[in-house]
């Protein structure tokens, strides 16, 4: 059986309610970087690398790749530097956890950047911060300056020899840029469009250069593994997806907000015991457990627990830990105008499956919704959906098609009430 029953232990937010935690002096009153400076001591690249793979820590950008096997891809430097990227975009809706790591724990970042660019022969780490986050900005560039200052960054980190800087570079508000390879083509100052793979980052990155990109949470992790080690690692959350993760709980809920709990901790627990459950007495329609790339699951399926292998069970997956929760009122072509107006903005226009086709669909749910769709559009719908999957350059189409399928696996009941009745059922206050 690969699921323990939850315990709940917090380490990432663990000091999060203390404003000094932020200050270079607060994070190393509670040891801060004294992990680091051990490790970069006493091991070597490959030890380390070992011990991640271990540990077993999944990425938590939403793709879920095991960060020590990314590690591992990396080849030693050789006629030139290798990179590290710390993945700040998040733009994907409903995912909010990454600011929270940024604004209350930028030490613990920056702690968590050091090992894994040790164990990759990084000598450099672009944070590439979403544009529209300036506060957690700021305090990441403050950080940056008091830990270079203090010798934690630069020529001689830690006095353990190893060099390494971490710049910081904005975002600009396209969501596309999430995308490691889009990352890569804004960070080299060209249009956020996805590249081709391969040759995959490992072997040409930035600046045609190996390297490796991770998300701001997986690199968190990353000094507690190393401070406790593997098997208090793996004592909390699933078998195949071990530790805590970061759930973003936000829509109709009494508590909104980030909650840290491990893997595998059941959706209707995070629903009704941690966010509180739906105000107003009324009842809970659904809920998407990972931000709005992510199938839909009904209200009679939220007994799940929160790991990538018990969701794609239930047609879904965890992507970035964003639960959005939706009661009663919801309507469900509604939300699928709303979800695939933000795709078609987004799309990076390169592949002609995604560029016409999240317009395409995003027509189709609004023609619906007004009440002037044919039944022969439900279908075009699904068959444009399964027609944008697998097919382009990037997993952005995917993501487009994915709540899509969602929606009219568990509610096409819903979309054949519009057609036949000529109307929406629900009419929302808002205008689409
Ligand atoms: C359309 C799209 C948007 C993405 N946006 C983000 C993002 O904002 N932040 C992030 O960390 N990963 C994002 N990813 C995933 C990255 O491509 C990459 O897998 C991730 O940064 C790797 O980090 P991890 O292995 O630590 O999860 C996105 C992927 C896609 C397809
Ligand atoms: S799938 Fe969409 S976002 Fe990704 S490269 Fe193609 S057009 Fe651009």
């Amino acid at each position: 059986m690969g699921h323990r029953v939850p315990r709940v232990t917090q380490y990432l937010t663990e000091h999060f309610a203390d404003e000094g935690f932020a200050t270079l002096s607060g994070y190393r009153a509670r040891g801060g970087y004294e992990t680091a400076r051990r490790v970069l001591r006493d091991q070597s690249p490959g030890d380390v690398i070992r011990m991640l793979k271990k540990a077993g820590l999944q990425g938590r950008g939403g793709a879920g790749f095991d960060a020590g096997t990314k590690w591992s891809f990396m080849p030693e430097p050789h006629h030139g530097p290798n990179y590290l990227v710390c993945n700040a975009d998040e733009s994907e809706p409903g995912s909010f956890k990454d600011r929270l790591l940024m604004t209350r724990g930028p030490h613990q970042l920056l702690e968590g950047i050091l090992i894994p660019a040790f164990a990759t022969g990084a000598a450099m780490t672009f944070l590439y911060v979403r544009g529209e986050y300036a506060e957690p900005a700021r305090i990441l560039r403050r950080a940056i300056d008091e830990a270079t200052a203090e010798g934690m960054l630069g020529s001689n980190v830690l006095g353990t020899g190893f060099a390494h800087q971490v710049v910081l570079v904005r975002g600009a508000g396209a969501y596309i840029c999430g995308e490691e390879t889009g990352l890569l083509e804004s960070l080299e100052g060209k249009k956020g469009q996805p590249r081709r793979k391969p040759p995959y980052p490992a072997e040409c990155g930035a600046f045609g250069r190996p390297t490796t990109v991770n998300n701001v949470e997986t690199f968190c992790h990353v000094p507690h593994i190393f401070e406790r080690g593997v098997d208090w690692f793996r004592s909390m959350g699933t078998d195949q997806s071990p530790g805590t993760t970061l759930f973003g709980v936000s829509g109709h809920v009494e508590r909104p907000g980030v909650y840290e709990l491990p893997l595998g901790t059941r959706l209707d627990e995070i629903i009704f015991e941690h966010a509180g459950g739906v105000p107003g007495g009324r009842k809970l329609k659904a809920a998407i457990p990972g931000g709005v790339s992510m199938p839909l699951l009904p209200a009679g399926h939220l007994d799940v627990p929160m790991a990538g292998e018990f969701l794609r069970e239930r047609g879904s997956s965890l992507g970035t830990g964003g639960v959005i929760v939706m009661d009663e009122t919801t309507c469900m072509v509604r939300v699928g105008c709303v979800i695939s107006e933000f795709f078609r903005d987004e799309s990076c226009g390169q592949c002609t499956q995604c560029r016409e086709g999240t317009g395409f669909v995003h027509k189709l749910f609004l023609r619906i919704e007004r009440g002037a769709g044919t039944a022969a559009d439900i279908d075009v719908l699904e068959d444009v959906a399964g027609k944008m999957e697998g097919a382009t350059i990037c997993a952005f189409a995917d993501a487009a098609a994915w709540p899509v399928q969602g929606l009219l696996r568990h509610f096409r009941s819903e979309f054949i009430e519009h057609v036949h009745t000529g109307k929406c059922p629900l009419p929302d206050g808002f205008e689409l």
